[in-house]
């Protein structure tokens, strides 16, 4: 299972990217971890990506190649994974698909988690005041989300034309929402 995770921020990406990298026995690579493992440690990428990070703007396309290239070799990408927020923008998603058709490890599914915006909110204002991190503060939450619709939106059509996406109602508890992509990728194994 080679699968994408999109959707807005809250919309359960990390949340149900693990779940689904547990059932398929994959790794689950999650981009945002990844930059705030960096911050945490200090290190030059993390000095890097910081700033933008914790103005809810995105990262240098640039920097995030690197991490990314960094975290798939660490593991058989062939054999699988979850990718969770990467790619986020039109070029990060065209220079993807470039190297995977090269080494013939195109996306499988596109998962789009698909929310209201008062969810989202609700969720990042909840998680801001009981872990605190950076980004999650109200102004902040909302630029997030205008990023998102700004520059990752477009991704939809973009995949959609590929006929690998699947839109997900991502609102209901954990349970309800992982039991639907479960469902959405039965029926796509099933029909391959
Ligand atoms: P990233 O970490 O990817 O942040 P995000 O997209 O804003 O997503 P979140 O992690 O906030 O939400 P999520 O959709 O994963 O939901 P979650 O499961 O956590 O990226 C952070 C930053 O890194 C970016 O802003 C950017 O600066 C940079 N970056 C990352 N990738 C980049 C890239 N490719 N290019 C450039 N820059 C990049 O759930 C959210 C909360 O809701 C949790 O508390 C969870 O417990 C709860 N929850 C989940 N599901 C449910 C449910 N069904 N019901 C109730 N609560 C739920």
């Amino acid at each position: 299972m080679r699968a994408l995770m999109l959707g807005a921020p809250g919309s359960g990406k990390g949340t149900q990217g693990a779940r689904i990298a547990e059932r398929y026995g994959v790794p689950h690579i999650s981009t945002g971890e990844l930059l705030r493992a960096h911050v945490d440690l200090g290190t030059e990428t993390g000095r890097a990506a910081r700033a933008s990070m914790e103005r809810g703007d995105l990262v240098p396309d640039l920097l995030i190649a690197a991490v990314i290239l960094g975290r798939l070799a660490e593991s058989d990408p062939s054999r699988g994974f979850v990718l969770d927020g990467f790619p986020r923008t039109l070029q990060q998603a065209q220079a993807a698909y470039g190297v995977a058709k090269e080494t013939g490890m195109t996306f499988d599914a596109v998962l789009c988690l698909d929310i209201p915006h008062d969810e989202l909110m609700r969720r990042l204002d909840e998680r801001g005041r009981s872990k605190g991190r950076a980004d999650d503060e109200e102004g902040t939450i909302r630029h997030r989300i205008e990023v998102y619709e700004e520059k990752t939106a477009p991704l939809r059509e973009y995949y959609e034309a590929r006929g690998i996406f699947l839109p997900i109602d991502a609102n209901g508890t954990v349970d309800e929402v992982t039991e639907r992509i479960f469902a959405a990728l039965d029926r796509l194994t099933d029909s391959s």
